[in-house]
């Protein structure tokens, strides 16, 4: 007989023989971003996040910067009136995301500054390239994708990350970007993002929901893998610097291809909307402990092989670590 249990006979042996850990610095937290003063208006979709005004989020940014997260990923959100058929709010000189960077890169210059760079936000269709004819374009989505970057670049993003799944969106808008001198700019790539209906709460918090039809034209069937391998290795040869395989939780197999195939390339995992208030929301109706599952959840995720996680999650998260850090060095087994 082998004995097991040896292995977990306390919390401080089970530390000591845990293979995976997870940290604060490994989050990134996202900020919908609105204009206006004072506005710090709570998403019912997604519970304990809120919209905020460029003012209200940098007042919020001195807990988030404390706590220890290094990285923040921004979406703007705009109201009906200012959207068109072309998203044009979204690449416009000073545009809601490109002022919410100047704003934070002035604030927090050592934050690494993520923006997300689709359309669907900014259309009337809610789509997140432009249409002809009921048709969501590819081609010629691409240069309004890269003027959006440029955008975000000039206002001193550290990352744009392009989710609209066009095609030769990472080439487009590496190719812009290196003409008008923001080489250094990088892009984090969403490569495997697949159609997905863990996103419903996200499309209520960005206001962001297709008027007709579905993304299933443009974002992946999730019945596919090889189709990540592909869109992912197109991404680096076109020039991501990181790539991010999106939902995460759902997608953990996906996880660990991505990062077995691609191993020097840092990857990102999105823990999505969907995917947080399944867990909130069981936790509300008392059914499972928050805690418990939430560093479940997270460490799946490391566990598969993200580097990175994009989660609302992130702050309640480096809160427990903070607080269990002090008392044992690292998250105790008996808190997970
Ligand atoms: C924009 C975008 C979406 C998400 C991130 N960027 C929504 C979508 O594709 O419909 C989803 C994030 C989440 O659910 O938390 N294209």
């Amino acid at each position: 007989m082998k004995r097991f249990r040896e292995l977990r006979t306390s919390a401080a042996i089970r530390d000591k023989y845990a293979e995976v850990s997870i940290k604060t610095s490994e989050f990134i937290y996202p900020y919908f971003v609105v204009d206006g003063t004072n506005v710090k208006q709570p998403i019912t979709s997604l519970h304990g996040i809120a919209r905020f005004s460029i003012d209200e989020m940098l007042i919020d940014m001195e807990e988030t910067v404390s706590l220890g997260i290094e990285a923040v990923l921004i979406f703007g959100v705009i109201e009906e009136k200012e959207k068109d058929e072309n998203g044009t709010a979204a690449y416009l000189p000073g545009s809601i995301v490109a002022k919410a960077v100047k704003a934070i890169k002035e604030k927090y210059p050592a934050i690494n500054v993520i923006t997300d760079v689709c359309l669907c936000g900014y259309t009337t269709h809610g789509h997140c390239g432009i249409i002809h004819n009921s048709e969501i374009m590819n081609d010629s989505t691409l240069p309004l994708l890269a003027q959006m970057a440029l955008r975000h670049a000039e206002a001193g993003a550290d990352f744009v990350a392009p989710s609209a799944m066009m095609d030769g969106q990472v080439e487009a808008i590496r190719r812009l970007l290196d003409e008008k001198g923001y080489a250094k700019t990088k892009i984090l790539s969403y490569s495997a993002k697949y159609s997905s209906g863990f996103y419903g709460p996200f499309r209520d918090a960005a206001q962001s929901a297709p008027s007709f039809g579905d993304r299933k034209t443009y974002q992946m069937d999730y019945r596919s893998i090889d189709q990540a391998i592909g869109e992912v290795a197109a991404d680096i040869e076109e020039g991501a610097a990181w790539v991010m395989v999106k939902p995460a939780h759902t997608y953990l197999d996906i996880i660990q291809r991505i990062k077995s195939t691609f191993s020097e390339v840092p990857l990102v995992a999105y823990h999505v909307s969907g995917e947080y208030m399944m867990i909130k929301a069981a936790a509300h109706a008392g059914l499972m402990n928050e805690e418990t599952a939430m560093l479940e959840a997270l460490i799946a995720i490391k566990r598969a092989g993200a580097d990175y996680i994009i989660s609302y999650y992130a702050k309640d998260f480096a809160k427990l670590y903070n607080h269990n850090r002090h008392l044992y060095g690292k998250i105790q087994s008996s808190t997970i």
